[in-house]
């Protein structure tokens, strides 16, 4: 596991840009695997303007979302298409038919979580799945007790989860209890894994993903075991990880050697 500290959010969205950029760069066609949240809306700003100014191009890309509230209509401001839509496909050259997100209101969702993962092997596997990481550990909707190795389906959000996605919702207006999420196993397919979190609310989950042992308690810690995830968080997100300073000095290396192989 890689563990990139940076100074702050605006670093963290900068840096991780740089990554999916570098890999649409490297394979055109891409299959990316996105996440909606707070978290992830910088780094699709900075993917904006890069389209913008002709830097990388999504035209080839597809994407495939973690994750969907059961009931809601994908128009409704709160579903994550819709998110989805306003954070970042309208404003970038991907072909919409090559964007998915899972179904909230399938009327069959064994079948239409296995169409999903169908899908999402016939692209030939994502290539690059970005993750935030909800404060219980969370990613995804797998909640605490998820299986490990679960595959897409449907889960019943935690209270914590509920209470913290409250914010986003209306006075009165009836919040999702229930959503359809990748699994942690269809997670780990991913080619490269990179997760994102920002803000001190996060830092109990991030030391348990990085230092805690694995565990469905904490869903994110299976991260562990992916040959090749990155995790790329700000100081406040850090500010409990015992080897803080080890994680710091590894970077720093990292810089050197790629100067020195420049030269
Ligand atoms: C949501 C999403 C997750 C996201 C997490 C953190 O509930 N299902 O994919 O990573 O919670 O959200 P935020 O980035 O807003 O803290």
């Amino acid at each position: 596991m890689r563990v990139v500290i940076l100074p702050t959010a605006d670093d963290v969205a900068h840096y991780c840009a740089e990554q999916i950029i570098h890999q649409i760069q490297q394979k055109s066609n891409t299959v990316l695997g996105l996440a909606t949240g707070s978290t992830p809306v910088a780094s699709y700003q900075k993917l904006i303007q890069a389209c913008s100014k002709k830097e990388v191009s999504f035209a080839k890309v597809s994407s495939f979302n973690l994750d969907e509230y059961i009931g809601l209509e994908s128009t409704h401001p709160q579903s994550y298409r819709n998110f989805m839509n306003q954070e970042l496909f309208n404003h970038i050259d991907i072909k919409f038919e090559n964007t998915h997100v899972p179904d909230g209101l399938s009327p069959d969702f064994e079948k239409s979580c296995q169409a999903y993962e169908s899908l999402i092997l016939q692209k030939g596997g994502v290539d690059l799945q970005l993750l935030g990481i909800g404060e219980n550990g969370h990613i995804g909707f797998n909640e605490p007790s998820s299986s490990l190795n679960s595959r897409t389906r449907v889960k019943t959000l935690s209270p914590q989860t509920v209470a913290n996605n409250a914010r986003f919702f209306k006075v009165g207006e009836t919040q999702p209890q229930l959503a359809v999420t990748m699994g942690i196993g269809t997670i780990m397919d991913a080619k490269k894994v990179v997760l994102l979190a920002t803000g001190s609310q996060k830092k109990q989950a991030v030391a348990n993903l990085i230092e805690g042992s694995i565990s469905a308690f904490s869903p994110a810690s299976i991260l562990q075991m992916h040959p090749k995830t990155m995790v790329i968080i700000d100081e406040s997100a850090a500010e409990l990880l015992a080897l803080n300073d080890y994680y710091l000095h590894i970077e720093d290396v990292q810089i050197k050697l790629s100067k020195h192989k420049n030269v």
